[in-house]
């Protein structure tokens, strides 16, 4: 059994949603509280211990590669100062992993996106995790799905029971139960059903782990929904195929605590959650929440 040291994290999207904030800047590089959502990203990667992470970008690649640089100027200004907690933050992101990086070029969508990584991944299972979900570090469904991937072989999705009528904007499954209560077995997936047509409320959540068979199965995927090469599309022709050659997929059903930044609204939640729950900005913040929240009821 090949274990997974892996992360591939598809960084090539353009943000639309975002801008103009994101007219120059990756969306990928939004803070999140005092970080980049990427940076979340990259820590929970190193956490389940891949600390080989591909970031497959686009045209505006430039801040993501200064973020997991070092900063020689910026870390002897603040030696300088004495401000080790600062320096230590600032040095976190270049140490944690090993950053590498990859042009998708014409962006085709996630499956595309995938596809790139094919060299750089090499005949192992590896981990793809999507920027837009941020998973709590208390919760450890990635460390979960590579122990359900090397138990049971083939390709794992993160899936999470969502209400029957924002279907659509998930991938979705239809899936059987098995003995482990938190593990199902993927019969087959929809990207983004209408919801009288989804098969179940069972959304695809950013995060995979997946047999290196996806790439040979990624090259023969047609365009699918919005034009786009899915991710989604492949898993499906994998679905069907015999384990021997790489096929089988199983679901790990999320139930812990997951933050959108995909969208405004979403994101602004994300940010005020999180800052409500630290130590620092926790207690201020909420007190100015509630008072906030008086104060519009009038
Ligand atoms: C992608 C996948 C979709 C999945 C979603 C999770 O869609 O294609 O199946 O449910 O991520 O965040 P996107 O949100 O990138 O359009």
């Amino acid at each position: 059994m090949t274990r997974v040291t892996k992360a591939v994290v598809p960084a090539a999207g353009l943000g639309t949603r975002f801008l103009p904030a994101t007219k120059a800047t990756p969306k990928e590089m939004l803070p999140v509280v005092d970080k980049p959502a990427i940076q979340y990203v990259v820590e929970e990667a190193v956490r389940a211990g891949l600390d080989d992470v591909l970031m497959v970008t686009g045209r505006n690649k430039r801040p993501l590669e200064d973020h997991f640089d070092r900063n020689v100027e910026l870390e002897l200004a603040l030696e300088a100062k004495g401000d080790t907690a600062k320096l230590d933050a600032v040095r976190a992101s270049t140490d944690m992993a090993t950053v590498h990086y990859v042009r998708q070029g014409d962006p085709r969508g996630l499956g595309h996106a995938v596809l790139c990584a094919a060299e750089h991944v090499g005949n192992e299972p590896f981990a793809v995790l999507l920027g837009d979900d941020l998973i709590d570090e208390r919760d450890h469904l990635l460390e979960r799905m590579l122990e359900v991937q090397a138990a049971r072989g083939g390709s794992v999705i993160a899936l999470m029971e969502v209400p029957a009528e924002t279907i659509s904007l998930y991938g979705c499954v239809a899936a059987e139960k098995t003995e482990e209560e938190d593990v199902v077995a993927v019969g087959d997936l929809v990207e983004k059903p209408p919801v009288d047509e989804a098969p179940s409320n069972l959304a695809i959540l950013g995060r995979y782990v997946l047999h290196p068979a996806v790439f040979e199965v990624l090259r023969h995927t047609a365009p699918g929904r919005g034009g786009e090469i899915q991710l989604t599309d492949a898993l499906r022709t994998l679905a069907t195929m015999p384990p021997q050659q790489g096929g089988g997929v199983s679901g790990v059903i999320f139930s812990g605590r997951r933050y959108d930044t995909g969208d405004r609204l979403d994101y602004i939640k994300a940010v005020v959650r999180l800052a409500a729950e630290r130590d620092d900005l926790g207690p201020a913040l909420r007190a100015w929440l509630g008072e906030f929240v008086a104060e519009q009821g009038h």
